[in-house]
């Protein structure tokens, strides 16, 4: 092919590539021109190239010069092309189709879970109490979840079918492993840390593997207090079941002990809350036990404790009239946007 018309074809060409990259009004345009031109398999830069072959030997080196000049302007056209139409998506000067004036899409700002929300409230209000807030591990031995809180081994609570025992390889101390059942394990771990007097609530998660009913869950939270000093009496336990019952629930509130047992506590009680006219049951109570006390190193003969332990899902449940237990875990965001 003589050296003048290869020039001439490839003039052509670079001319139309310039042209339609110049007028490619958006990236899909800008992207069809390139295959066109730029095309690694069929594009007409790559077929000009080949014509580049058929150059007698001698000029050659003209062309081959010629060629790259050529290659690189179409690049730069193509370059040019795509940073123009990208810069005009964000509404700048070239774009036609954004709407400025469009309110923005608004985030959906979420806020805390119910129970996160009663957690934090109980906080607050034991907080005024004095009370501190100690923390205990989900994951405990028996010694924790029952042998230090005076449960024997054949009481029907340590029933391997009630509780979440964990897999554990040989012996250890403190005994096997399991899903704490109750927040009462944290009574023992702070009062084997802390000489009296202690002063303290718990709140976490429990497990028994009861079968999910409006009313039970195979996990739920309880809140635990303990307090322990020289002459605490059950009068102090109704004094601060009544100030948190009647700071939470709101107007006057009354506090009804009835007779029970738990092997921690001595006397026991369960405790009962007048609301709307009718009780409603909050959980346990009690006078720490003596041998709990001698468990972790205290000495019953110069102090006396009482305990509480009472369903976090109970009472967030009651003020705010939730019948199901279980809307709490679905996650429904219907459910959880009243709160
Ligand atoms: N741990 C008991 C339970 O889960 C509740 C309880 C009862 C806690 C009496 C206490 C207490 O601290 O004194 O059923």
């Amino acid at each position: 092919m003589p050296l003048a018309d290869f020039l001439a074809d490839l003039e052509a060409l670079s001319a139309e590539a310039r042209k339609a990259f110049e007028s490619a009004a958006d990236a899909p345009a800008v992207e069809a021109a390139r295959v066109e031109f730029l095309g690694a398999k069929s594009g007409r830069l790559k077929a000009a190239q080949k014509g580049l072959g058929k150059v007698e030997k001698p000029e050659k080196p003209a062309a081959g010069k010629r060629f790259n000049e050529v290659k690189r302007e179409i690049e730069a056209a193509f370059e040019a092309a795509a940073d123009r139409v990208s810069r005009s998506v964000g509404g700048g000067p070239a774009s036609s189709t954004f709407d400025r004036t469009i309110p923005g899409i608004r985030p959906r700002i979420g806020h805390l879970h119910p129970l996160t929300q009663t957690m934090q409230d109980l906080k607050e209000i034991l907080g005024r109490l004095g009370f501190t807030v100690a923390d205990g591990p989900e994951i405990e031995d028996e010694r924790h979840n029952f042998e230090a809180l005076n449960i024997p081994a054949d009481h029907p609570a340590r029933d391997p079918l009630e509780n979440f025992y964990l897999a554990t390889v040989g012996k250890r101390v403190g005994g096997p492993l399991l899903l704490r059942s109750q927040t009462s394990t944290v009574q023992i771990r702070v009062m084997e840390q802390t000489p009296p007097p202690v002063r303290i609530i718990s709140l976490g998660r429990v497990y028994r593997p009861d079968t999910a009913d409006a009313t039970h869950y195979p996990m739920f939270h309880q809140i635990e207090g303990l307090l322990v000093d020289r002459h605490v009496t059950m009068a102090d336990l109704k004094s601060v079941l009544r100030l948190f019952a009647s700071s939470y629930f709101g107007g006057d509130v009354h506090i009804r002990f009835r007779p029970s047992f738990f092997p921690f506590t001595e006397p026991s009680v369960e405790v009962d809350m007048s609301w709307n006219d009718g009780w409603i049951e909050m959980g346990g109570a009690g006078m720490v036990d003596p041998h709990v006390l001698e468990a972790v190193g205290y000495d019953p003969e110069e102090v006396t404790g009482f305990a509480f332990g009472l369903g976090v899902e109970r009472v967030c449940a009651r003020r705010h009239e939730v019948t199901d237990i279980r809307e709490f875990y679905k996650n429904d965001v219907r459910f959880l946007e009243q709160f």
